[in-house]
């Protein structure tokens, strides 16, 4: 057997390098590369850079576009409708997902509750982090979901295979035997292949591992869903290595203070990654939730300063958000500026407009934002509402609880048009809202005699100011 090459690799990023270097070339991290051995056989390093992207794909000739058969990819209903949304449609079989949070988030259970509903798939559970007896009595207290059809009283009845094992060459004889439609690994960090020395949960070793079951997806049709840990630094454990490796990952969330937990997308070979899932933990298991707005509004907003409800669009779905803004003198000498669930350079960029165009003063006020719910919004169309919960908090007025607002907000305090205005607008109708202000480019396209609620064209902050506040 030809012998080992030892290889560093960059932790965070998966920058390879041949000699160690204390500051990642890639990234900038320092301290980052970690040695690894690369089996003379490895399939990560047989694979090599020149062929990166092209991983579990038979070599051969090269193929006109034409000739290659490309139905719609069938798709494995997982029988949760966020959990299918999210993948893009469900599950693609033949590949390969990792499912990423932290310890205690939720993983095990939403895999666990999902294949426990799938009646007609063969479905393989290794667990190595939980006994048999552990997942049996995590099984016994997920009911089954009110969508099955079944109506079946205990889950527990399921055909579902629980494998415990943490050696991938037993975990793939096993999968000869039983021959599963989809296999779950709890987790990545606790398997180990003898391909390589070193401990479980090691960057060689899960990197080994991940590219071996990508292999084996891709090559017997099998779909295998990955569980990983997350590290403190909020990236996936075993590196970005493993992002790069797998089809799609996705990511679970959530705030200690809530009990829900959202379902992100982060990469999708297969879909989009702006979609979004939420789910409310309960005790006998994740419960989806499919109007979001509901349950990220506070009911008793009245008279409260500081509060502007934002009709904001990530993935397809609109949902209400609340913003909250807390203004106030700064204590020391420099102004804090902080925001949770929501960019805080644009937070800045909105407080710079307000100053220069609307003519608040602001550069000696501490600010605070926070988007409701422990969630993270990206969509432009907040813009107006974070304006609009800064000024209700620095002067102390409170906005109507039935007005919500959106729209993006430019540079020269212009309000600028916003996506799916129909969609937005519809949304808040639905949850009761009667007055909304959108951007007045919007407003042409729309007819505004098929809604009931009152809808306000507005051009530029200091307008929408004005509407506001009065
Ligand atoms: P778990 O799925 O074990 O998390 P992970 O696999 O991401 O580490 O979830 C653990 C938490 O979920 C634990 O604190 C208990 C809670 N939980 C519920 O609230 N309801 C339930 O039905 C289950 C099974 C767990
Ligand atoms: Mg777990």
């Amino acid at each position: 057997m030809a012998k080992d090459k030892t290889i560093f690799v960059c932790d965070y990023c998966g920058q390879e390098s041949l000699k160690w270097v204390g500051k990642c070339p890639s990234c900038g991290r320092w301290n980052s590369m970690k040695e690894f051995k690369a089996p003379s056989n490895s399939l990560s390093h047989s694979k090599g850079k020149t062929y990166s992207g092209a991983q579990g794909r038979e070599e051969g000739a090269p193929v006109p576009v034409r000739d290659i058969v490309a139905d719609s990819e069938p798709r494995i209903n997982m029988g949760d409708s966020e959990l299918n949304r999210v993948l893009g449609g469900g599950l693609v079989p033949g590949s390969l997902v990792l499912l990423g949070g932290e310890p205690g988030i939720g993983k095990s259970t939403l895999v666990l509750q999902t294949v426990l509903r799938l009646e007609d798939k063969r479905v393989l559970y290794v667990s190595g982090e939980e006994s048999a007896r552990q997942i049996k009595l995590r099984a016994d207290r997920l009911k089954p979901h009110p969508q099955s059809l079944s109506g079946r009283e205990e889950s527990t009845d399921s055909d579902l295979l629980i494998l415990t094992e943490t050696s991938l060459e037993h975990i793939y004889t096993q999968i000869e035997e039983t021959k599963p439609d989809l296999v779950v690994i709890d987790s990545i960090q606790t398997i180990q292949t003898e391909t390589v020395e070193s401990s479980p949960g090691s960057l060689s070793q899960i990197r080994e591992c991940a590219a071996s079951l990508l292999k084996y997806a891709k090559s017997g049709g099998v779909s295998i869903i990955l569980i990983g840990h997350i590290t403190k630094e909020g990236t996936l454990a075993g590196p970005k290595v493993l992002e790069h490796i797998v089809d799609a990952v996705l990511q679970f969330e959530g705030d200690q203070h809530y009990m829900y937990r959202i379902l992100r997308s982060i990469k999708n070979r297969f879909g989009s990654t702006s979609e979004l899932g939420i789910y409310e933990m309960k005790h006998d298991g994740l419960r989806q939730v499919s109007n979001p707005s509901e349950l990220l509004l506070t009911d008793d907003r009245e008279g409260l300063s500081g509060i502007a409800i934002a009709c904001a669009i990530e993935g397809v779905r609109p949902f209400m958000i609340e913003t909250q803004a807390l203004v106030s003198t700064a204590a020391y000498g420099t102004a804090q500026r902080s925001t949770t669930g929501y960019e805080s350079r644009r937070l800045n960029m909105l407080l710079a407009v307000l100053e220069k165009r609307v003519g608040f003063k602001l550069a000696t006020k501490d600010v605070f934002l926070n988007i409701a719910g422990g969630l993270r919004v990206t969509d432009p169309a907040l813009d107006l509402a974070v304006i609009a919960a800064v000024l209700s908090s620095n002067g102390d007025m409170p906005i109507d609880t039935d007005v919500c607002v959106t729209g993006e907000v430019g540079l020269s305090g212009e309000i600028r048009p916003v996506s799916r205005i129909e969609q937005r607008i519809a949304e808040a109708q639905k949850l009761g809202f009667q007055r909304m202000l959108i951007p007045s480019h919007n407003f042409k396209g729309i007819d505004t005699k098929q809604y009931k609620i009152e809808i306000v064209p507005v051009r530029r902050v200091a307008e929408a100011v004005r509407e506001l506040f009065g």
